[in-house]
């Protein structure tokens, strides 16, 4: 990681907050925002000994990003014991394979309560606190590119990141004037995460998966993280409401 003028990593002394970052895009950034310079805390709703591998470095708080209550705690612990937080990473996310019509009410309302509601839910927490104090911040939101070509096969989850990026507009107009800016990291298909999952279920379907991309080739985690990182770093002062969409050219073709 480049270091800024003065030499100092270019994101030092910031305090960032991850959710869903026992994941395994969660988890990259969370490393690439460190090694940044940022002091970082992450959440989840796993709970820390359930085996995944976890840097001392990071504050970890059990967390559902669906319940208010608990985002306000979590963004209030943080900033008794880190600092107030101006790097917003907005990941948490999961995915029900299920189409339009066999969606059950249960599976549509998790779905838009966790990917949906819930980044909102701690973007909003977290640039209250910053237009407070008069600081100025970054929050990245994980979309999708589900969220921006129709996949009938996860309907609520393209619905929920589709609604996520229209939500990041809103907020980037809001807070555009204090300083605040948001924009969207959209992925296409990771080799990890819940794509990896995915993809594990059946034999083949990874190798066949990465021949429909343009590029031919699967994104990582740490390609997502880094592009993060670039949208937290200081020298970007003008780019807010926009979506980085990192797919390999998949929407470009439609639906695979
Ligand atoms: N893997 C991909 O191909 C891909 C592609 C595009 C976008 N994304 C997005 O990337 C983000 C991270 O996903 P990932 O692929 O690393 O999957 P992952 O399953 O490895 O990570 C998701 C994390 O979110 C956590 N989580 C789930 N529900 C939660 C809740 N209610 N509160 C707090 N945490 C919760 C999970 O415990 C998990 O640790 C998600 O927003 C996902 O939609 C992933």
């Amino acid at each position: 990681m480049e270091a800024s003028e003065t030499g100092n990593p270019p994101l030092d002394g910031q305090v960032a907050l991850v959710s869903g970052g026992l994941g395994d895009i969660g988890r990259a950034t969370a490393l690439a925002l460190h090694r940044a310079g940022a002091r970082v805390a992450v959440s989840d709703l796993a709970p820390v000994r359930t085996g995944r591998r976890m840097s001392p470095e990071f504050h970890y708080t059990r967390v559902d990003v669906s319940d208010p209550e608990a985002v306000r705690d979590w963004v209030a612990r943080v900033e008794r014991d880190l600092g107030p937080p101006s790097l917003v990473v907005c990941n948490a996310g999961l995915v029900v394979p299920m189409g339009a019509l066999e969606t059950t009410q249960a599976v549509w309302e998790r779905t838009l309560a966790v990917n949906l509601t819930g980044a909102f839910l701690l973007a909003q927490e977290a640039a209250r606190r910053m237009v407070r104090r008069r600081r100025t911040g970054r929050i990245v939101f994980v979309g999708s590119w589900a969220g921006h070509v129709p996949h009938a096969q996860i309907t609520a989850y393209s619905v929920a990141k589709a609604g996520l990026r229209m939500a990041m507009k809103c907020l980037a107009v809001e807070l555009a004037p204090a300083g605040i800016l948001v924009n969207e990291i959209a992925p296409g298909i990771v080799d990890a995460g819940l794509s990896g999952k995915l993809m594990a279920r059946r034999r083949g379907l990874r190798e066949k998966t990465r021949r429909k991309i343009p590029v031919q080739r699967l994104l990582e985690a740490e390609d997502v993280a880094r592009g993060v990182v670039s949208l937290c770093q200081p020298e970007n002062r003008h780019m807010t409401g926009s979506v980085v969409l990192m797919d390999g050219g998949l929407s470009l073709k439609g639906p695979i």
